[in-house]
Protein backbone atom coordinates (compact mmCIF):
# COMPACT_ATOMS: atom_id res chain seq x y z
CA UNK A 1 0.00 0.00 0.00
CA UNK A 2 1.80 2.82 -1.36
CA UNK A 3 -0.21 5.50 0.91
CA UNK A 4 1.47 4.05 4.00
CA UNK A 5 4.65 6.19 2.96
CA UNK A 6 2.63 9.15 2.65
CA UNK A 7 3.45 11.69 5.28
CA UNK A 8 -0.25 12.70 6.99
CA UNK A 9 -0.30 16.40 6.24
CA UNK A 10 -0.16 15.71 2.90
CA UNK A 11 -3.48 13.35 2.99
CA UNK A 12 -4.82 15.65 5.36
CA UNK A 13 -6.82 17.27 1.82
CA UNK A 14 -8.85 13.87 1.82
CA UNK A 15 -11.50 14.57 4.03
CA UNK A 16 -14.27 16.95 4.12
CA UNK A 17 -15.92 18.37 7.29
CA UNK A 18 -13.24 16.74 9.56
CA UNK A 19 -10.14 18.70 10.21
CA UNK A 20 -7.28 17.56 12.20
CA UNK A 21 -7.41 20.71 14.52
CA UNK A 22 -10.84 19.06 15.37
CA UNK A 23 -10.60 15.36 15.17
CA UNK A 24 -6.79 14.47 15.41
CA UNK A 25 -4.40 13.57 12.74
CA UNK A 26 -4.24 10.09 14.34
CA UNK A 27 -7.59 9.33 14.51
CA UNK A 28 -8.32 10.06 10.56
CA UNK A 29 -4.90 8.37 9.82
CA UNK A 30 -5.01 4.38 10.83
CA UNK A 31 -1.31 3.83 11.53
CA UNK A 32 0.72 1.87 8.91
CA UNK A 33 0.41 -0.98 11.65
CA UNK A 34 -3.02 -1.32 11.79
CA UNK A 35 -3.54 -1.30 7.75
CA UNK A 36 -0.72 -3.87 7.28
CA UNK A 37 -2.41 -6.32 9.27
CA UNK A 38 -4.35 -7.00 5.95
CA UNK A 39 -8.27 -5.41 7.60
CA UNK A 40 -10.60 -5.81 4.67
CA UNK A 41 -12.65 -2.66 5.71
CA UNK A 42 -11.35 0.71 7.00
CA UNK A 43 -10.28 1.12 10.27
CA UNK A 44 -13.51 3.82 11.00
CA UNK A 45 -16.08 2.84 8.70
CA UNK A 46 -17.32 -0.67 7.14
CA UNK A 47 -16.99 -0.23 3.31
CA UNK A 48 -14.09 -2.59 1.67
CA UNK A 49 -10.90 -1.06 1.58
CA UNK A 50 -10.67 -1.53 -2.38
CA UNK A 51 -14.24 0.01 -2.37
CA UNK A 52 -13.76 3.25 -0.56
CA UNK A 53 -10.74 3.44 -2.89
CA UNK A 54 -12.52 2.97 -6.21
CA UNK A 55 -15.16 5.54 -4.79
CA UNK A 56 -12.76 8.39 -3.31
CA UNK A 57 -10.71 8.07 -6.78
CA UNK A 58 -14.33 8.28 -8.83
CA UNK A 59 -15.43 11.23 -6.36
CA UNK A 60 -12.25 12.82 -6.90
CA UNK A 61 -12.66 12.42 -10.84
CA UNK A 62 -16.02 14.14 -10.45
CA UNK A 63 -15.33 16.87 -8.42
CA UNK A 64 -12.88 17.75 -11.58
CA UNK A 65 -15.41 16.74 -14.18
CA UNK A 66 -18.08 19.26 -12.43
CA UNK A 67 -15.28 21.93 -11.97
CA UNK A 68 -14.89 21.92 -15.87
CA UNK A 69 -18.44 21.69 -16.86
CA UNK A 70 -19.20 24.77 -14.20
CA UNK A 71 -17.11 26.36 -16.71
CA UNK A 72 -19.02 25.95 -19.81
CA UNK A 73 -22.05 26.52 -17.73
CA UNK A 74 -21.26 29.74 -16.60
CA UNK A 75 -20.72 30.89 -20.37
CA UNK A 76 -22.39 28.78 -22.51
CA UNK A 77 -25.26 26.65 -20.37
CA UNK A 78 -28.17 27.99 -18.27
CA UNK A 79 -26.94 29.57 -15.15
CA UNK A 80 -29.75 28.80 -12.35
CA UNK A 81 -30.62 27.78 -9.09
CA UNK A 82 -29.42 24.20 -10.12
CA UNK A 83 -26.35 25.19 -11.50
CA UNK A 84 -25.77 28.50 -10.09
CA UNK A 85 -22.70 30.68 -10.89
CA UNK A 86 -21.96 32.83 -13.76
CA UNK A 87 -24.43 34.77 -16.34
CA UNK A 88 -23.77 33.20 -19.89
CA UNK A 89 -21.76 34.44 -22.78
CA UNK A 90 -24.36 35.09 -25.67
CA UNK A 91 -21.95 34.89 -28.33
CA UNK A 92 -20.24 31.62 -27.03
CA UNK A 93 -23.62 30.45 -26.30
CA UNK A 94 -24.92 31.26 -30.11
CA UNK A 95 -21.57 29.40 -31.60
CA UNK A 96 -22.64 26.38 -29.58
CA UNK A 97 -26.40 26.31 -30.49
CA UNK A 98 -24.82 25.94 -34.17
CA UNK A 99 -24.44 22.24 -33.15
CA UNK A 100 -27.47 21.97 -31.72
CA UNK A 101 -30.49 24.75 -30.66
CA UNK A 102 -30.33 22.69 -27.13
CA UNK A 103 -26.72 22.77 -26.49
CA UNK A 104 -27.40 25.38 -23.54
CA UNK A 105 -29.72 23.05 -21.96
CA UNK A 106 -27.27 19.98 -22.75
CA UNK A 107 -24.39 21.89 -20.99
CA UNK A 108 -26.76 22.70 -17.76
CA UNK A 109 -28.09 19.43 -17.22
CA UNK A 110 -24.28 17.80 -17.83
CA UNK A 111 -23.13 19.51 -15.37
CA UNK A 112 -26.10 19.50 -12.82
CA UNK A 113 -25.43 15.70 -13.38
CA UNK A 114 -21.76 15.59 -12.88
CA UNK A 115 -22.19 17.74 -9.46
CA UNK A 116 -24.99 15.17 -8.08
CA UNK A 117 -22.21 12.38 -9.08
CA UNK A 118 -19.46 13.68 -6.63
CA UNK A 119 -21.78 14.88 -3.94
CA UNK A 120 -23.95 11.49 -3.77
CA UNK A 121 -20.49 9.65 -3.91
CA UNK A 122 -18.66 11.57 -1.20
CA UNK A 123 -22.06 11.41 0.84
CA UNK A 124 -21.82 7.72 0.48
CA UNK A 125 -18.70 7.38 1.68
CA UNK A 126 -19.29 9.74 5.05
CA UNK A 127 -22.33 7.70 5.54
CA UNK A 128 -20.22 4.60 5.65
CA UNK A 129 -17.47 6.52 8.11
CA UNK A 130 -14.98 5.86 5.06
CA UNK A 131 -12.48 9.17 4.06
CA UNK A 132 -14.06 11.56 1.64
CA UNK A 133 -12.41 13.73 -0.78
CA UNK A 134 -11.92 17.80 -1.13
CA UNK A 135 -10.12 19.30 -3.75
CA UNK A 136 -10.97 23.03 -2.95
CA UNK A 137 -7.13 23.79 -1.76
CA UNK A 138 -6.47 23.18 -5.86
CA UNK A 139 -8.58 25.64 -6.91
CA UNK A 140 -6.13 27.48 -8.01
CA UNK A 141 -6.43 27.86 -11.71
CA UNK A 142 -7.82 31.60 -13.55
CA UNK A 143 -11.40 31.67 -14.62
CA UNK A 144 -12.03 33.17 -17.96
CA UNK A 145 -12.35 36.84 -18.54
CA UNK A 146 -14.67 36.92 -21.40
CA UNK A 147 -17.92 38.32 -20.26
CA UNK A 148 -19.92 35.70 -18.14
CA UNK A 149 -17.68 33.70 -16.04
CA UNK A 150 -17.10 34.13 -12.61
CA UNK A 151 -13.55 35.62 -11.06
CA UNK A 152 -12.88 32.28 -9.20
CA UNK A 153 -9.96 29.82 -8.64
CA UNK A 154 -10.56 26.88 -11.08
CA UNK A 155 -9.15 23.49 -10.74
CA UNK A 156 -9.56 22.61 -14.18
CA UNK A 157 -7.88 24.75 -17.29
CA UNK A 158 -10.23 25.02 -20.57
CA UNK A 159 -7.95 27.38 -22.34
CA UNK A 160 -5.02 24.97 -23.26
CA UNK A 161 -6.72 21.73 -24.36
CA UNK A 162 -5.27 18.98 -26.76
CA UNK A 163 -8.19 16.96 -27.66
CA UNK A 164 -8.07 13.64 -28.69
CA UNK A 165 -10.72 12.93 -31.11
CA UNK A 166 -9.81 9.29 -31.42
CA UNK A 167 -13.09 8.32 -29.81
CA UNK A 168 -15.13 9.16 -33.23
CA UNK A 169 -13.64 6.31 -35.22
CA UNK A 170 -12.92 4.02 -32.04
CA UNK A 171 -16.78 3.78 -31.57
CA UNK A 172 -17.14 3.83 -35.65
CA UNK A 173 -14.56 0.60 -36.05
CA UNK A 174 -15.97 -2.98 -36.93
CA UNK A 175 -12.57 -4.60 -36.06
CA UNK A 176 -10.62 -3.15 -33.68
CA UNK A 177 -10.31 -2.55 -30.14
CA UNK A 178 -8.26 -0.61 -27.71
CA UNK A 179 -8.45 -3.26 -25.40
CA UNK A 180 -6.55 -5.24 -28.11
CA UNK A 181 -4.10 -2.71 -28.70
CA UNK A 182 -5.22 -0.87 -31.68
CA UNK A 183 -4.80 2.34 -32.53
CA UNK A 184 -7.22 4.69 -34.08
CA UNK A 185 -7.17 8.08 -36.59
CA UNK A 186 -8.76 11.29 -34.94
CA UNK A 187 -11.36 12.91 -35.93
CA UNK A 188 -9.96 16.31 -36.17
CA UNK A 189 -6.05 15.84 -36.38
CA UNK A 190 -5.54 19.21 -35.48
CA UNK A 191 -7.29 19.43 -32.06
CA UNK A 192 -4.79 16.53 -31.29
CA UNK A 193 -2.41 18.90 -31.14
CA UNK A 194 -1.07 21.90 -29.57
CA UNK A 195 -3.35 24.17 -27.42
CA UNK A 196 -6.73 24.97 -28.15
CA UNK A 197 -9.36 27.09 -25.81
CA UNK A 198 -12.88 25.88 -25.69
CA UNK A 199 -14.05 28.53 -23.90
CA UNK A 200 -13.45 32.06 -24.90
CA UNK A 201 -10.56 33.58 -22.80
CA UNK A 202 -11.75 36.92 -23.03
CA UNK A 203 -13.91 39.19 -25.19
CA UNK A 204 -11.31 39.37 -27.75
CA UNK A 205 -12.29 35.68 -28.52
CA UNK A 206 -15.62 36.51 -29.60
CA UNK A 207 -14.79 37.79 -32.80
CA UNK A 208 -14.23 37.06 -35.23
CA UNK A 209 -17.54 34.71 -36.28
CA UNK A 210 -15.42 31.62 -37.48
CA UNK A 211 -12.89 31.95 -34.82
CA UNK A 212 -15.56 31.75 -31.64
CA UNK A 213 -16.78 29.01 -33.66
CA UNK A 214 -13.84 27.47 -33.87
CA UNK A 215 -13.59 27.48 -29.86
CA UNK A 216 -17.44 26.17 -30.12
CA UNK A 217 -16.57 23.33 -32.29
CA UNK A 218 -13.19 22.42 -29.87
CA UNK A 219 -15.60 22.74 -26.98
CA UNK A 220 -18.19 20.36 -29.20
CA UNK A 221 -15.94 17.80 -29.24
CA UNK A 222 -13.91 18.42 -25.77
CA UNK A 223 -17.55 16.94 -24.46
CA UNK A 224 -17.89 13.83 -26.29
CA UNK A 225 -13.58 13.11 -25.32
CA UNK A 226 -14.76 13.88 -21.24
CA UNK A 227 -18.08 11.68 -21.62
CA UNK A 228 -16.44 8.40 -23.50
CA UNK A 229 -13.49 8.66 -20.84
CA UNK A 230 -16.27 8.30 -18.15
CA UNK A 231 -18.39 5.76 -20.19
CA UNK A 232 -14.97 3.74 -19.94
CA UNK A 233 -14.46 3.92 -16.47
CA UNK A 234 -16.93 3.08 -14.60
CA UNK A 235 -17.35 -0.41 -16.11
CA UNK A 236 -13.91 -0.61 -15.91
CA UNK A 237 -13.20 0.25 -12.07
CA UNK A 238 -16.77 -1.74 -11.09
CA UNK A 239 -14.64 -4.87 -12.52
CA UNK A 240 -12.78 -5.10 -8.98
CA UNK A 241 -15.39 -3.41 -6.90
CA UNK A 242 -16.19 -6.37 -3.65
CA UNK A 243 -19.58 -5.09 -2.23
CA UNK A 244 -22.66 -5.37 -4.33
CA UNK A 245 -23.94 -2.24 -2.89
CA UNK A 246 -21.08 -0.69 -3.97
CA UNK A 247 -21.33 -2.39 -7.16
CA UNK A 248 -24.74 -1.10 -7.38
CA UNK A 249 -23.53 2.86 -7.37
CA UNK A 250 -20.84 2.35 -9.75
CA UNK A 251 -23.18 0.25 -12.20
CA UNK A 252 -26.06 3.20 -11.41
CA UNK A 253 -23.44 6.12 -12.32
CA UNK A 254 -21.72 5.05 -15.33
CA UNK A 255 -24.44 4.68 -17.88
CA UNK A 256 -25.20 8.38 -17.30
CA UNK A 257 -21.89 8.89 -18.76
CA UNK A 258 -22.86 7.25 -21.68
CA UNK A 259 -26.00 9.15 -22.44
CA UNK A 260 -23.66 11.91 -21.71
CA UNK A 261 -21.41 10.35 -24.13
CA UNK A 262 -23.82 9.62 -27.31
CA UNK A 263 -25.62 13.06 -27.11
CA UNK A 264 -22.07 14.82 -27.22
CA UNK A 265 -21.02 12.55 -29.88
CA UNK A 266 -24.54 13.09 -31.81
CA UNK A 267 -23.59 16.96 -31.40
CA UNK A 268 -20.28 16.85 -32.78
CA UNK A 269 -21.05 15.73 -35.98
CA UNK A 270 -22.95 18.83 -36.16
CA UNK A 271 -19.99 21.58 -36.01
CA UNK A 272 -19.48 23.30 -38.87
CA UNK A 273 -16.34 23.00 -41.07
CA UNK A 274 -13.85 26.17 -41.01
CA UNK A 275 -10.12 27.41 -40.20
CA UNK A 276 -9.45 29.22 -37.32
CA UNK A 277 -8.83 32.47 -38.24
CA UNK A 278 -6.80 33.23 -35.59
CA UNK A 279 -4.72 30.06 -35.39
CA UNK A 280 -4.89 28.93 -39.33
CA UNK A 281 -3.28 25.32 -37.69
CA UNK A 282 -6.58 24.35 -36.18
CA UNK A 283 -9.06 22.98 -39.11
CA UNK A 284 -12.59 21.32 -38.64
CA UNK A 285 -12.96 18.89 -41.52
CA UNK A 286 -16.32 18.03 -42.93
CA UNK A 287 -16.69 14.55 -42.02
CA UNK A 288 -19.07 13.57 -44.51
CA UNK A 289 -16.20 14.16 -47.45
CA UNK A 290 -12.96 12.55 -48.96
CA UNK A 291 -10.47 11.94 -47.45
CA UNK A 292 -13.16 11.57 -44.50
CA UNK A 293 -16.69 9.82 -44.60
CA UNK A 294 -17.54 6.15 -44.95
CA UNK A 295 -18.22 4.05 -42.10
CA UNK A 296 -15.13 5.76 -39.81
CA UNK A 297 -16.21 9.49 -40.35
CA UNK A 298 -19.79 9.63 -41.39
CA UNK A 299 -21.54 11.75 -38.48
CA UNK A 300 -25.01 9.98 -38.44
CA UNK A 301 -23.64 6.77 -37.64
CA UNK A 302 -23.92 7.70 -33.97
CA UNK A 303 -24.40 4.04 -32.67
CA UNK A 304 -21.74 2.17 -31.32
CA UNK A 305 -20.56 -0.27 -34.00
CA UNK A 306 -20.33 -4.01 -33.08
CA UNK A 307 -16.64 -4.97 -32.68
CA UNK A 308 -14.42 -7.57 -31.33
CA UNK A 309 -14.57 -8.30 -27.67
CA UNK A 310 -12.64 -10.70 -25.34
CA UNK A 311 -11.54 -13.25 -27.84
CA UNK A 312 -11.31 -12.46 -32.26
CA UNK A 313 -12.78 -16.12 -31.99
CA UNK A 314 -16.26 -14.79 -30.24
CA UNK A 315 -19.06 -13.12 -32.72
CA UNK A 316 -17.97 -9.36 -32.73
CA UNK A 317 -20.50 -7.26 -30.31
CA UNK A 318 -21.55 -3.81 -29.68
CA UNK A 319 -20.18 -2.54 -26.55
CA UNK A 320 -18.42 0.26 -24.31
CA UNK A 321 -14.60 0.57 -25.49
CA UNK A 322 -11.99 0.50 -23.73
CA UNK A 323 -13.56 -1.31 -20.78
CA UNK A 324 -9.91 -4.05 -19.88
CA UNK A 325 -9.58 -3.16 -15.68
CA UNK A 326 -5.83 -2.83 -15.67
CA UNK A 327 -4.51 0.55 -14.34
CA UNK A 328 -7.72 2.07 -15.19
CA UNK A 329 -7.33 4.92 -12.66
CA UNK A 330 -3.73 5.79 -14.06
CA UNK A 331 -4.83 5.79 -17.29
CA UNK A 332 -7.97 7.85 -16.58
CA UNK A 333 -5.61 10.18 -14.90
CA UNK A 334 -3.22 10.45 -17.61
CA UNK A 335 -5.80 10.86 -20.08
CA UNK A 336 -7.24 13.94 -18.33
CA UNK A 337 -3.25 14.96 -17.81
CA UNK A 338 -2.64 14.70 -21.38
CA UNK A 339 -5.50 16.88 -22.83
CA UNK A 340 -4.07 19.64 -20.88
CA UNK A 341 -6.33 20.08 -18.33
CA UNK A 342 -4.51 20.35 -15.71
CA UNK A 343 -2.08 22.93 -17.07
CA UNK A 344 -0.80 25.47 -14.08
CA UNK A 345 -1.63 22.93 -11.29
CA UNK A 346 0.94 22.23 -8.46
CA UNK A 347 2.66 19.19 -7.71
CA UNK A 348 1.05 18.58 -5.05
CA UNK A 349 -2.29 18.72 -6.96
CA UNK A 350 -0.58 15.75 -8.82
CA UNK A 351 0.98 13.63 -6.02
CA UNK A 352 -2.83 13.48 -4.56
CA UNK A 353 -4.70 12.19 -7.87
CA UNK A 354 -1.28 9.57 -8.23
CA UNK A 355 -2.01 8.65 -4.67
CA UNK A 356 -5.70 7.94 -5.32
CA UNK A 357 -5.54 6.23 -8.67
CA UNK A 358 -3.11 3.93 -7.68
CA UNK A 359 -4.61 3.30 -4.83
CA UNK A 360 -8.09 2.67 -6.95
CA UNK A 361 -6.01 0.51 -8.82
CA UNK A 362 -4.58 -1.74 -6.32
CA UNK A 363 -8.59 -2.27 -5.25
CA UNK A 364 -9.17 -6.14 -6.16
CA UNK A 365 -12.71 -8.08 -5.61
FE1 LIG B 1 -20.09 11.96 -13.73
FE1 LIG C 1 -19.74 12.84 -17.12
Amino acid sequence: MKHLNVPVNRRSFVKSGLTAATVGAGLLYPSASVLAHGDSEERSGRLDKGDSAILRFLAAAEILETDLWQQYNELGGIPDSEVPGGSGNPTYTAALAVLDADMAQYIHDNTEDELTHEVFINAYLESKGADTVNLDQFRTLPSSKATGAQQIGRLTNLMQLTVDTSWWTRYRSGDKNPDFGDAFDQAVPSLSKGQHPAIPRDDDDLTPNDHIQAIANTAGFHFGTIEQGGTSLYPQLAQRVTNSEVLRIVLSIGPTEAMHFQTWSDKAGNARALTDPKDPSLVFPDLNSSPFGGEEFQTNLIMPEPTIFLSRKLPTCSIVRPTATKGAAMGALKFLTDMGLFIGQSPAFFELMRDLAEDADDARR
